[in-house]
Formats: structure tokens, sequence, C-alpha cells
């Protein structure tokens, strides 16, 4: 079925082969065995943090590279500062690299501190994917109370009239929720399990259906942005920041609300929330913008399609995701998710996007795009795409064990 499956992949590159703005066309050959790629691919990513690990400042977390191809680094209070820290300790869990593995340890030092950050939406980010990792690998009381406090720093933006948490601040009539939002629940989640306390659960429940109600068009595709009044919580405007406008569909907000209904799914087993991941996937996979490699387009209604860049955290990101839902589904939409993962994986795995040892300053993935109508991270290498990027492989590799 497989063999199918990529000689199938290779006719429609072959065929669709040209749509890709990345320096070199995709020339990915068949893989039968993708189990044995990802090894490849996991073995050289922990190679590639070694070097990584040298060109970052000791009290810095890095970004991207900037034009000229030099590191851009940040503090512990950028809303990427927990994917460095995490990805390495997801290639300390499949490589058990003892460099590795102290050089993560080092970087959650110098985030601990964000645990009282009250300024940010993004703790989940931050403090789930780093201190998350950490203490589902080796517990300790102190990670569960930097935890406990970061979910309380994230509570604390919960408005009640509104029923969100607020994302980004503003002016006070403004209260903006960003689909972004989904992805910073889990944290939430897991302070309720540790904790007891159920008014974690409770505000991310709330936040997932005012979001539902408030961000989805009928198609299924998402805002970035919904403000609401902050006095009446009723949506005054809905509208894209990242996107290429207010009504196109921005890659990776369709990808941060696909993994967001999945974790919903995941830790409620409310089906209303299987049902619109499964929505959100078919509105992505089945969507004509989307190129036979399964990478997508920075926004699926980018202008220049199909001279469009790609946007390889929206695809690291989605295969992750479809991995995990493809396990709450049976049959044909199962098996629907897991193949279109498998490309997804394929692709991101070839020299197309993954860099080689020694090259992207130690980034595994080029051709990210953070914010292009911002001007902003625009086909570079981003952290985040690192880090879904070999949550995927391990989601892959689990799975097929
Ligand atoms: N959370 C910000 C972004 O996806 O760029």
């Amino acid at each position: 079925m497989k063999g199918r499956f990529f000689a199938g992949l290779i006719i429609s590159i072959f065929i669709l082969g040209t749509g890709c703005n990345v320096q070199k066309q995709p020339h990915l050959t068949a893989k039968k065995d993708l189990v044995k790629e990802i090894d490849n691919s996991i073995a050289q990513a922990g190679k590639q943090y070694k070097y990584f690990m040298q060109q970052i400042p000791a009290d810095k977390f890095p970004r991207s590279l900037d034009k000229d191809g030099k590191l851009v680094t940040s503090g512990s209070g950028w809303w990427c500062s927990g994917f460095y820290p995490g990805t390495l300790l997801y290639l300390v869990e499949a490589t058990n690299d003892q460099g590795l593995k102290t050089e993560a340890l080092n970087r959650l030092k110098l985030l601990e501190k964000e645990q009282f950050n009250k300024s940010t939406h993004d703790l989940g980010f931050m403090m789930f994917c780093s201190f998350g990792n950490a203490n589902r690998l080796a517990p300790k009381p102190e990670y569960k109370q930097i935890l406990i406090n970061s979910a309380r720093s994230l509570a604390s933006r919960f408005d009640e009239k509104v029923g969100c948490i607020r994302s980004w601040n503003s002016k006070p009539s403004d209260f903006l929720v960003i689909i972004d939002n989904m992805m910073n629940l889990e944290l939430l989640f897991w302070a309720t399990k540790e904790t007891g306390d159920s008014s974690f659960y409770k505000i991310a429940v709330t936040h997932a259906n005012t979001t539902i109600k408030n961000h989805f068009r009928p198609d299924y595709s998402t805002y970035h942005m919904v403000n609401y009044n902050a006095k009446t919580g009723l949506p005054q405007k809905k509208h894209t920041v990242q996107g290429a406008a207010d009504e196109s569909a921005w890659a990776r907000g369709q990808g941060w609300g696909l993994y967001g209904y999945t974790v919903m799914y995941r830790e409620t087993r409310d089906k209303k929330y299987l049902e619109l991941a499964n929505h959100i996937a078919d509105y992505i996979l089945k969507h004509p913008n989307l190129p036979a490699d399964k990478i997508p387009y920075w926004d699926f209604n980018a202008p220049g399609i199909p001279n469009a860049l790609r946007d390889a955290s929206a695809g690291s990101l989605i295969a992750s995701a479809l991995i995990e839902l493809s396990g709450y589904n049976q049959g044909k939409a199962s098996k629907t998710y897991l193949d279109a993962a498998e490309v997804m994986l394929h692709s991101l795995c070839s020299d197309v996007y993954t860099a080689p040892y020694g090259t992207s300053q130690g980034f595994l993935l080029n051709h990210g795009v953070g914010n292009l109508p911002g001007k902003s991270e625009v086909d570079v290498p981003l952290t985040y795409a690192d880090y879904y990027f070999v949550e995927a492989m391990l989601r892959y590799k689990n799975l097929k064990r």
C-alpha cells in the first residue's frame, strides 16, 4: 500500500512540482521505509543541534537568521523561548545525548523566571514545550511548581465576559484573541490534573468554545484575530495580522487551530472538538492550493501562488497534529490524515527543507515564514518549525513501534 502511495507521490510531484518558491525544486525520491528515513533525520538533527549549541550565546535563546544568515537571538520573554529547550529535550529523548541534555537544562534555568510573566498569553508555548517536556521525561517538584505558576499567570488573562484568555495587550476597549492562543490551553489541562483545581480546565474549555463560535468561517478556515469589545464581550472586528488578507487562510493559523482542537479532544473526549479538528484537517488537505509535497504556502490565499513562499513551520506543526488526529479516527479518515502526515514528513526530511550539517547556523529546517506582511522572518529557519518537526518525527516513530 505504502509503495503505491509513494509512487503516486512521485508522479504528482513530477506533474505539479514547479510550484515551490524555494531555492531548489523538490526532487523527492520514493522511500519505502519512512521510519528509517526519520531515524536518519533524527540522528542528523542531534548532530546539527550540537553544532547549533556552539553558535548561541549562553544568556540568549535562538530565534531565526537575518538576511545575511547571521543568528538572531532573543531573551527569555520572547514567545519562542521554550522551543529551543523543548527541541533539545525531544532530541535527548530520542538519542540520550548527555551534551544536549546539559544544554537543555542550562536553558531551562534562563527561562524559569517567565513563570510569573502575566504580560503574555504565550506561556503554553514558552513553558509547556520546555518545562512540560522536562517534567514528562524526569518529573521534579520544581518543574511542577514552575508549570503551576505558569498556568496561574496564563489564567490571570482570562476574562469572564469575553469568555477568552487575552492574547495581545492593546487599548482598553479592545480585547484581542488570536487563533494561536489555542496552543496555550494544554498547560491549563495539565495544571488541573496536577492540582485538582478545575478552574484551569474550565478556562480552557470556555476559551475553546468561544473561539469555535467566533473564529471559524463556514468552510472551517479560521480568522487570525478576533477583536472583542472589552465592555460587551462581543466580537467587533475579525482580521489578520500575519496573513495575506483579513479573509484569507493564514497557513500557520490553520495549523494552530488544527493542533489546538486535537488537544481539546484528547483532554476532554468531547466529540465536538474532534469534529472540528477533522473539519480543519479536511479544509487543509482538500485545499486546491496545498502543494503536492503538502508543505503549505505561507497563506492558502497568498498572492502569487504557485510562486509564493512555503512555510515549513506550518508543515511541521500540521504533520504533528495529523499524526495525533489520525489516532482518534478510524478507517478512511484515519488513513487520510496519516498518509498526509507521511508526505509532509518525507518532504521535511528531504534536502529541500532540511539544512545540511553545519549550515543555517545549526537550525534543522529552512524555509519558514514568521510574519510576511510585517516583513519579519521571511523564508528563514524558525525554532518552532524545528520543534514541531522533531515532535512529529517522534510521534510517527512511536506510532510505528
Ligand atoms: N504565535 C505567533 C505565530 O504563529 O507567529
